[in-house]
């Protein structure tokens, strides 16, 4: 597996031009684009339909959470631009992931955890006992169990859960951040190689490389920390 492949960039912009023009210089050094919210909210279908031209495989993540009957019907409609993956809560339920399971064809699902901007004292204040790993294992066996093909999690419940669970299944971490650099508002964030170490088959990185003069020079180094960490 080449290296850059197990980068996708969020490419959390609201303006599809400029979306497009970064992708454009980036496009030779990245595995793949996530698109979120914030774009799929100002440029909606047709906009993820114009990101197509790039070629790279397309992490739609919309994080769909309602009850089983609004979600499957909003993820047939999502089919229809065929992403290759497609993101949504775990925390929706058996009976939502199950229907959304059954329609899936070639999109895989993936179904998100706990976000990585929350860490236990949040978890806390909606009432909830567990630690971040005890809540996150919950989900993601939950998810499993569902049929869901893979799962977000914080890099650092990553090493734990490619032990406990299938080496097939794809965990996807974003919270990613090279060593002494800004934080943002992710709170359980670690380095692209020690969490590739970790187990982790897909790192979803924004900031660090859209708030850049240099984007290329900044995947470089994110190359490098994985190379470090696992050679190439
Ligand atoms: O800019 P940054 O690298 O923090 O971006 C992380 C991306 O991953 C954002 O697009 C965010 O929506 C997404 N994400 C996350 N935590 C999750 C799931 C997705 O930060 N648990």
């Amino acid at each position: 597996m080449n290296l850059k492949d197990y980068i996708f960039c969020a490419l959390d912009f609201s303006d599809l031009n400029q979306t497009i023009e970064f992708t454009d210089i980036i496009k030779n050094d990245i595995g793949g684009i996530k698109l979120g919210l914030e774009f799929f909210a100002s440029n909606g279908p047709a906009g993820v339909e114009k990101l197509k031209k790039f070629k790279l495989p397309i992490f739609l993540d919309l994080k769909l959470h309602d009850i089983p009957n609004t979600v499957t019907n909003t993820v047939k409609n999502i089919l229809k631009l065929q992403p290759d993956y497609l993101t949504i809560h775990l925390s929706g339920g058996r009976k939502m992931l199950e229907e959304v399971n059954k329609i899936k064809k070639n999109t895989k699902i993936i179904g998100v955890s706990m976000l990585t901007s929350l860490d236990k004292k949040d978890l806390e204040e909606i009432g909830l006992e567990l630690t971040e790993k005890e809540y996150v294992k919950n989900l993601v066996a939950l998810g499993i169990d569902a049929g869901v093909d893979g799962v977000v999690t914080s890099p650092s419940e990553a090493e734990l859960l490619r032990k406990e669970f299938s080496k097939k299944l794809i965990l996807v971490t974003p919270g990613i951040r090279l060593p002494n650099t800004d934080l943002n508002d992710q709170k359980r964030s670690q380095s692209p190689g020690l969490a590739i170490k970790s187990g982790s088959s897909m790192l979803v990185i924004g900031r660090p490389i859209t708030k850049s003069a240099k984007p290329v020079k900044i995947i470089k180094l994110i190359m490098k920390d994985i190379e470090e960490k696992i050679g190439s």
